[in-house]
């Protein structure tokens, strides 16, 4: 079956005998049992709700995984996969990524006890590792800076070490890329972006190849707590239905806005994966099937970047992505605040740097909007 008729229909479990097309929100916190040591197979909404077990089997169809766990936020879903470590045990990420998870890693996993260190290409990786180390913890195309790794190679080596390979999918989806069958062992969402795709709930899911290994984690996720809830499974199942159309149309005006972009006096550098001039764009074509709508753009002064963050009327200067409505993100204020000023700097992430989501609108309203803002 294509993976859009998958969005559509979901898992297609049926919880209850109406013929409802769309699944219903159970808003139920606890489920009454038919009898002493019996069970309806659901008993306490932190550990499993129809709903959101509805939109996990989904999701685990649609990145190929065992299971997939659905928690509150993408960050709860990070912080649910540090508890997979022990103090001592070592991690390498990649050296550009989303600020939230740098944040998390650095200030509050370390403090546990695990310790962190970089890789920007697959040999930097592969020089990293220790005997402590237990997983590679990647972002591709990475956020902001939209690098590319290539996710067989680095799956090669974890398994030679057997150690997990995690990769943060949030960008293109599954509908673009599938980690795990390119070799990864654990998938990692923030729902709120395109799976949500609406900027009107946030979510989290992480998504595992081996069964072993998404026993530990549910069972991270149900004595931890940030299961999502009842609604909000609904919100990021009724998203998911449009996923593949949304991909596309997002796809067709990130191209057309990066090839824009390329052309302008005041534009120094377009970061957009699917321009042929990009460092990763061989590798994206070889494991992506799409190149999404996420852009980053380097201009040639913080006047610049400011003025367009001012005077942009339809897209809006918000952080976050993935959504029907265009935003415009400043990284260096917004979404990479916390990292120290050399880190940011040395990865290109300063005054003149500008993150775009691509939506819904038109994609010629898009660029009138951004050559007024250039000018303004
Ligand atoms: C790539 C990436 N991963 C994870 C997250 C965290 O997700 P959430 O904001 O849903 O907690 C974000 C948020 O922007 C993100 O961009």
């Amino acid at each position: 079956m294509d993976i859009s008729t998958v969005c559509v229909h979901g898992c297609g479990k049926r919880y209850d005998s109406t013929g409802a097309v769309a699944v219903p929100i159970f808003a139920s916190a606890t489920f009454a049992h038919p009898g002493v040591g019996r069970s309806t197979g659901f008993d306490y909404s932190r550990s499993l709700n129809p709903t959101r077990e509805y939109l996990e089997h989904t999701v685990a169809a649609l990145e190929g995984g065992a299971q997939a766990i659905a928690f509150s936020t993408g960050m709860a879903a990070v912080a649910a996969l540090m508890e997979l470590f022990s103090p001592g045990d070592h991690v390498v990420m990649s050296d550009d990524l989303y600020g939230g998870s740098y944040r998390l890693f650095l200030q509050i996993s370390q403090k546990n006890g695990v310790k962190f260190s970089y890789g920007g290409t697959v040999d930097e990786i592969n020089k990293e590792i220790t005997p402590k180390t237990k997983a590679v913890f990647i972002e591709t195309p990475t956020n902001p800076m939209m690098r590319v790794i290539d996710i067989a190679a680095v799956a090669q080596i974890t398994r030679k070490h057997n150690i997990l390979l995690i990769v943060d999918n949030t960008f293109l989806t599954p509908y673009f890329q599938r980690p795990l069958e390119l070799g990864a062992d654990i998938t990692l969402h923030s729902g709120t972006k395109y799976l949500g795709g609406h900027n009107d709930t946030l979510a989290g899911l992480l998504v595992a190849k081996d069964e072993e290994v998404c026993e530990r984690i549910r069972f991270i996720a149900k004595t931890t707590g940030a299961s999502l809830s009842p609604f909000d499974s609904y919100l990021i199942i009724r998203g998911i239905k449009t996923l593949a159309v949304r991909m596309e149309r997002q796809e067709e005006s990130a191209m057309a806005i990066a090839q824009w972009l390329t052309g302008q006096r005041k534009v120094e550098a377009v970061h957009y994966i699917g321009l042929p001039t990009h460092a990763g764009y061989e590798i994206s074509r070889r494991q992506a099937s799409g190149f999404g709508g996420m852009i980053s753009f380097a201009v040639d002064s913080e006047q610049t970047a400011v003025s367009i963050l001012e005077n942009v009327k339809i897209i809006q200067y918000a952080e976050s992505l993935g959504g029907v409505e265009s935003l415009i993100t400043y990284p260096m204020l917004q979404t990479h605040a916390d990292m120290p000023e050399d880190e940011r700097n040395a990865r290109g992430i300063n005054a003149g740097l500008l993150r775009l989501s691509v939506g819904l609108e038109s994609p010629d309203d898009l660029i009138g909007d951004l050559a007024r803002a250039i000018d303004s």
